[in-house]
């Protein structure tokens, strides 16, 4: 059973803080900041939330796609920095957007979560052949970074993308041809966000520790990162018996230029065909495909009759891939 992106779009902070603004809040430089990630900037919001983000690049790609809010039957929020606990944030982007009723989750599988939920959708358009699937992508990582931590805080920002899956085509057609999503819980403690959950509970009035904030082995995460995209990638390839040469464009998430760069590498991929946008957004985590294939579409790199293979890597850890025939 087929499924299809019908439309894509993103949503970005005004408000952009550069390296030169992180030097003045802890001992960090531009320089080492662009030589070990390749980012120069991120967006941070202000007085926005997730779902705000989530609302706006949802309504984006419900234009894109050509269609009405009540077209909506499902709402899917990958995040792992919602709202809040309760009520998840998905309802509230179907509050925001004025839909009727929909089933709306959230889904955390830290940066690979708007691949899981391409997935996801996928299993429902086949379910239910008439769905109209929101697949929104949004993060405040901002909120969860600890920013007088040199170590992490210069890596992250925020923003949303999002996607409509249905199994029509719309305005846009971009086919998931395939998924393969994966996980390993045994490296769960090279990057987490502790406090707040029942394994670290706070009690009222308890001033927040460390463990509320993003907490990473950035050595460790960087090589695994590397090795569980690379292997992943290659599996699909060879499960549709193609090899790069097939491929017209390779976006892995956008957390650190030199990961995606060795990525890359070690696929065979000329430099050409790697996407990247991580110097301008940071590393936006769910939403960092979302955000690339709706940039791409946007400005023409994804071009029709197209094959686009996308990976993720995140925190549990998660990963995975999807391959895309525009
Ligand atoms: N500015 C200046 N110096 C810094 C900074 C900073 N912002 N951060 C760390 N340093 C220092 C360290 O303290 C260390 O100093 P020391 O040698 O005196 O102890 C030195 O720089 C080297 O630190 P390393 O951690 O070894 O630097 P490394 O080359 O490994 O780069 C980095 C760090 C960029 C975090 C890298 O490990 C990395 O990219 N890892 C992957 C992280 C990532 O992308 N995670 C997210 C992927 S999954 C997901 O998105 C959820």
């Amino acid at each position: 059973m087929p499924a299809y992106i019908c439309g894509v779009g993103l949503h970005a902070p005004a408000n952009i803080v550069t390296n030169h603004d992180l030097e003045a809040r802890v001992e960090t430089s531009d320089e080492w900041i662009v030589t070990r990630t390749g980012i120069r900037q991120r967006h941070i919001a202000q007085g926005e939330v997730t779902s705000d983000l989530g609302t706006q690049a949802a309504r984006a790609a419900l234009a894109d796609a050509g269609l009405d809010a009540a077209d909506v039957t499902h709402v899917i929020c990958a995040t792992c920095t919602p709202d809040s606990y309760c009520p998840n944030t998905a309802t509230q982007i179907a509050r925001k957007l004025d839909l009727a009723a929909p089933m709306a989750l959230d889904l955390n599988a830290a940066c690979s979560g708007f691949l899981y939920a391409l997935q996801m959708a996928r299993a429902l358009t086949t379910l239910e052949p008439g769905a109209t699937v929101l697949v929104v992508a949004a993060e405040v990582l901002s909120s969860r970074v600890n920013w007088t931590d040199r170590t992490t805080c210069v890596l992250f920002g925020d923003g949303a993308g999002a996607a409509v899956v249905r199994a029509q085509p719309a305005a846009r057609a971009i086919e998931i041809v395939d998924a393969m999503l994966e996980s390993d819980g045994s490296h769960g403690g090279l990057l987490t966000i502790l406090g707040g959950g029942s394994a670290r509970p706070y009690a009222p009035g308890e001033p927040v520790g460390d463990d509320f904030f993003v907490q990473m082995n950035g050595r460790e995460v960087f090589k695994v990162a590397v090795r569980s995209m690379t292997d992943v990638c290659r599996r699909m390839l060879e499960r549709h018996a193609m090899t790069v040469d097939d491929l017209d464009m390779f976006v892995a998430h956008q957390a650190n230029l030199r990961i995606i760069e060795a990525v890359g590498k070690k696929l065979d991929l000329p430099a050409h065909k790697v996407f990247a946008n991580v110097q301008r957004y940071g590393n936006t985590s769910a939403a960092s495909v979302g955000i690339a294939l709706a940039e791409g579409c946007a400005d023409g790199t994804f071009a029709p009759g197209g094959r686009v293979l996308l990976t993720t890597f995140g925190a549990g850890f998660t990963w995975g891939a999807v391959l895309l025939q525009f």
